[in-house]
């Protein structure tokens, strides 16, 4: 039997580069070795959009497009959606024993996006233990890998608790499972802050049209200090040749660029069409495949991946409630 990858997404909004680089690249490349599982994760967009059920659902769709577009292919994996799998909310009641308060409390990642969102004074229960309905998601289909953005190591590092735990007091039902990071763990935000991220508005997302991407180029961060295109440039924290590492196939020619930049010779705005150029062409069959695949389509196929999903689920809690001697 093929071992198993559990990964997803929160249906806040379209995925973007951060995404790509962080989970989707690595899902879609380990596809064919591993049984692949990609959960929407609408009941833990929930947790922090509790009053906007409008935007959860609307981005539900959006998400699976997104999958599809990069090459998630439906024939090998499982897409599936979170809130028609009830099991996860029950393996998640049963896991919150083995879970302190003050664990919670001091997971980073957990403490970011409640500093971010302002959640200091008022904060929701069900946001505090989304890392436990987490480690369900990925333990109700017993996964041994889960590809993500560096964002999410605590919560792996959770589930690994959690499940060592369940293991331990029950007997083994469990894997262990590890998470595998991309290469590009985290990608900088356009504005240059150190996170790419929907909530901070500062993502190229993968359904840009070739405007947008172009307007959010010409926005980007360059060298502060340079006043005229003759002004010697500086590369260090320069967002554009942050990007341009990444994306610029012919090295070559980026080194020179980047030395003529440093002398004084290039402009930003030469800079910047080498970089839209570049995205552009990522993006362009990304664009294409998405804009191939219907609503009908996508949520077919979600449908088809959460009632496969729903099997493996009601097995494994078979086994957790044989295990915890539940009736
Ligand atoms: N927390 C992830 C994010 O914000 C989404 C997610 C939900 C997830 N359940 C998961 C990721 C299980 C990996 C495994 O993007």
């Amino acid at each position: 039997m093929k071992k198993r990858i559990l990964t997803g997404d929160r249906p806040t909004g379209p995925l973007h580069l951060g995404h790509y680089f962080g989970s989707l690249a690595s899902r879609v490349e380990l596809q064919d070795e591993y049984d692949t599982f990609v959960l929407v994760a609408d009941v833990q967009a929930l947790t922090d959009n509790f009053d906007n059920p409008i935007k959860v659902r609307e981005n539900v769709l959006e998400v699976v497009k997104d999958n599809l577009a990069v090459g998630l292919d439906p024939d090998k994996a499982t897409i599936f959606l979170q809130s028609a799998i009830p099991e996860i909310a029950e393996l998640t009641v049963f896991f919150s024993n083995l879970v302190t308060v003050a664990r919670l409390q001091r997971n980073p990642t957990v403490k970011d996006e409640m500093r971010q969102k302002k959640m200091e004074d008022s904060l929701p229960l069900g946001f505090l233990m989304y890392p436990v309905s987490q480690a369900a998601d990925i333990a109700i289909v017993k996964a041994d890998l889960v590809p993500v953005g560096e964002d999410q190591i605590p919560h792996i590092e959770q589930t690994r608790e959690i499940v060592r735990s369940f293991n331990k007091i029950y007997g083994k039902v469990f894997p262990e499972p590890e998470a595998k990071v991309g290469e590009m763990p985290r990608l900088t935000g356009v504005d240059g802050k150190a996170k790419m991220s929907k909530s901070l508005g500062n993502a190229i997302y993968l359904k840009d049209t070739p405007e947008e991407l172009k307007t959010k180029i010409n926005r980007m961060y360059t060298d502060p200090t340079r006043l005229k295109a003759t002004d010697p440039g500086h590369l260090e924290g320069n967002v554009v040749f942050m990007y341009l590492d990444i994306f610029m196939k012919d090295k070559n020619k980026l080194d020179l660029l980047k030395e003529d930049y440093k002398k004084g010779q290039v402009g930003d705005v030469l800079i910047k069409n080498y970089l839209f150029n570049e995205i552009n062409v990522f993006l362009t069959p990304i664009r294409e495949k998405r804009a191939a695949i219907s609503d009908k389509m996508a949520l077919d196929i979600l449908k088809e991946g959460t009632d496969r999903a729903k099997l493996v689920a009601k097995e494994t809690m078979r086994e957790v409630r044989e295990a915890m001697r539940l009736l």
